[in-house]
């Protein structure tokens, strides 16, 4: 498999999950908690592993897409601080999912493309293996709390809440 072939099977998971959420329902919460857990692992192991090993193909496309990634992560953190019941709720979705659509798409037109070019077969496995063994930490990490900077208690996790959606 190649690094850029792992990327995008994760991109479709993600998608995937905010057609769910949009559909709403009984399920909302928990599959809420799964894209939330998903994107920070992902955006992780982009910008610890992947980026970093293929900044001088293509380094303008790269400073976009960390900034891009910042942006998210702002919107997700509004996004899972908000009630699913809230009004709110539904405007943070649609822009959270426009945010990460656009990235996607340009991540997979102008970006993996190049990268696949310029990777070679063994380097390319080496990063997939470093990236799942990533992945697979952060999830089984405290993921939320590392979105709020280290928050531990759920009382902290929910002041960085408050800040996060404060108007
Ligand atoms: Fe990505
Ligand atoms: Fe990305």
């Amino acid at each position: 498999m190649m690094a850029t072939d792992l990327l995008k099977k994760q991109h479709r998971k993600a998608e995937e999950l905010f057609k769910k959420l949009e559909k709403g329902g009984r399920m909302t919460a928990g599959t809420l908690d799964d894209l939330a857990t998903d994107l920070i692992a992902h955006m992780a192991i982009e910008n610890e592993i992947f980026y970093p090993a293929v900044r001088s193909v293509q380094p303008d496309l790269i400073a976009e897409a960390i900034e891009e990634h910042a942006v998210a992560e702002f919107e997700l953190k509004r996004l899972i601080a908000t009630n699913p019941k809230d009004k709110a709720f539904a405007p943070r979705l649609k822009v959270l999912q426009e945010l990460i659509e656009h990235h996607v798409e340009e991540e997979e037109r102008d970006l993996f493309p190049k990268i696949e070019k310029a990777l070679g077969g063994a380097r390319s496995t080496e990063l997939v293996a470093a990236m799942q063994q990533r992945f697979k930490e952060i999830k089984a990490d405290d993921t939320l709390s590392l979105l709020f900077k280290g928050a531990k208690s759920a009382d902290e996790r929910s002041r960085a809440a408050d800040l996060a959606t404060a108007t």
